[in-house]
């Protein structure tokens, strides 16, 4: 069975290469991924050690498609997933609907040229904001809960939300192009002849993720108290007591094995995937579990509603369950658990002064290997000194180069230079790092997203990549399609 796995390098497209290849034995899997994650770079070296075959390309490009070998299945793992998505100011309207749209129309376009079958995964946010923003609900232990005894919703049960649960606009932007690449999918699939699978997922957690609220607020709350970052209950009164089912992606595996290697046999194309009631917890329930492990965190009250957050978003999966005889596996405490050990890995002290000096300049050296590049010189790298938590602390500069050693310097060759601060990074050398820019011997200015496109060093918008550039500078743009293996 040939697999190409879309955003392979995200924390689900990976976790569920890496379970695939643990539990198929023969599989041939291929992955395409355009970094625009930060901290997917991490997974550059370490998937195809694993034998997966991986393109550095974007499916919003027809062409970067074009490139791939022909496969069996195709699973969508590739997406914008925040539901503030186009919303935030962080990310384009458009954007959203090219990735998230757009990129699975020419999947879909890639599945009917190869004749090969699709899955997608989609979300929970493709039911309908006001009708999950009604839903009666009472406070117990900290938590909302769905009140007992009174008539419920269409499509709500005390297990859940079910898939006939509205799915009425509005959903957000994102959860509306989730719902709109759902549709599609289903009517190419029928009009051309090949299987479509949707999975619903709900919050997804583990370890492999970087603490971004737009990965699924479980990661988020356990990552920013590991490391002391203000934490705010926002809306609901400040109290905290929103709940969320959550799942490890890893559960995943076993039914999408089912999914592609059993014929559909009448089944329900669209099934939620997701936690559970066992597998739900308050905000405040979570924030009491990190007190518990990590010692207590003031958290503040924030009464003022945010936007499409809601109060109580539990899946009932037992369509999934009675189709696939799919469950959960992975309990909450052991998602908890998983996902703690990702903040661990990533607060750490793990990469040392010299270890991170010495990588940068091998970035450095590599990029002066190129005449164009000749006058890019680092002149230094702040080091993060980490306390008992993992937490920045304190800071110290390391000198990477001269800045007089014959650069810019009498009237000689006009220079650019960097100064990176990976106090920026968030305890992970892969995510955002800011850093200054200096030319022509000048004062330094700071520098912004789009000077990154002029070099290879910095790429992702401004973010470092722990990884010696290629020769591709732009990770949004298209082209690029070379095997990164
Ligand atoms: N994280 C959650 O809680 C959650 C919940 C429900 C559904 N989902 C869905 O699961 C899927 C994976 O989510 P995730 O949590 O792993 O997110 P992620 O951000 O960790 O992974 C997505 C990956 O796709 C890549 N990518 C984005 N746009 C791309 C493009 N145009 N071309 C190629 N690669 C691209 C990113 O670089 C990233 O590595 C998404 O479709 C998301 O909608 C996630």
């Amino acid at each position: 069975m040939r697999i190409l796995i879309t955003g392979i390098c995200g924390f689900a497209g990976s976790t569920v290469a890496r379970g695939l290849v643990e539990s198929w034995p023969g599989v041939e899997l291929f992955g395409i991924e355009n970094f625009s994650r930060a901290g997917s770079e991490l997974n550059r070296r370490e998937l195809p050690a694993l034998g997966i075959k991986l393109f550095h390309g974007d499916i919003r490009v027809p062409s970067d498609l074009a490139a791939l070998p022909k496969v069996d299945w195709v699973i969508d793992a590739a997406a914008n997933p925040s539901v503030l998505a186009g919303v935030d100011g962080a990310s384009s309207s458009r954007q959203v609907v090219e990735h998230n749209l757009l990129g699975t129309v020419n999947l879909l376009e890639f599945c009917r040229a190869h004749g090969a079958g699709f899955i997608l995964l989609s979300t929970s946010r493709v039911y309908s904001i006001p009708a999950l923003s009604a839903l009666p609900l009472e406070t117990r232990d900290q938590a909302f809960q769905l009140a007992p005894g009174g008539p419920l919703p269409a499509g709500v049960n005390a297990e859940g939300i079910t898939e006939s649960f509205s799915t009425a606009p509005p959903v957000s932007l994102y959860g509306s192009t989730k719902l709109a690449s759902e549709q599609l999918a289903l009517e190419y699939g029928e009009s051309f002849g090949f299987a479509v699978w949707i999975n619903r997922c709900g919050v997804l957690a583990g370890a492999g993720q970087f603490g971004r609220a737009d990965q699924g607020i479980f990661s988020f709350w356990i990552h920013s108290h590991r490391r002391r970052r203000p934490l705010k209950f926002i809306g609901f009164e400040g109290r905290g007591f929103q709940v969320r089912d959550c799942l490890h992606p890893r559960d995943l595996v076993p039914l999408l094995i089912r999914q592609m290697r059993e014929a559909p046999a009448g089944r329900q194309p669209v099934q939620n995937v997701s936690g559970g009631r066992r597998n739900s917890m308050s905000l405040a329930q979570l924030h009491a579990w990190c007190d518990a492990r990590f010692g207590p965190c003031p958290v503040q009250a924030d009464a003022a509603p945010r936007r499409f957050d809601l109060p109580w978003v539990v899946l009932d999966s037992s369509l999934a369950r009675k189709q696939w005889e799919w469950e959960p596996t992975t309990t909450l405490e052991a998602v908890l658990t998983d996902a703690r050990s990702g903040a661990d890995r990533n607060c750490g002290a793990r990469r040392g002064a010299p270890r991170l000096a010495r990588d940068f300049r091998r970035m450095t050296d590599s990029v002066h290997a190129s005449p164009r590049n000749r006058s890019l010189r680092l002149l230094s790298v702040i080091i993060p000194a980490r306390d008992e938590a993992g937490c920045i602390a304190a800071a110290s500069r390391v000198p990477m180069a001269q800045k007089s050693s014959g650069f810019g310097a009498g009237g000689g060759p006009t220079f650019r230079a960097l100064r990176v601060d990976v106090r920026k990074s968030e305890c992970n050398e892969s995510q955002d790092c800011h850093y200054t820019e200096e030319s022509g011997g000048g004062p330094a200015r700071q520098n912004g997203p789009d000077r990154a496109r002029t070099h290879g060093l910095y790429r992702n918008r401004g973010r470092a990549c722990g990884e010696v550039p290629g020769n591709r500078t732009d990770d949004h743009g298209p082209g690029g399609r070379a095997p990164a293996n």
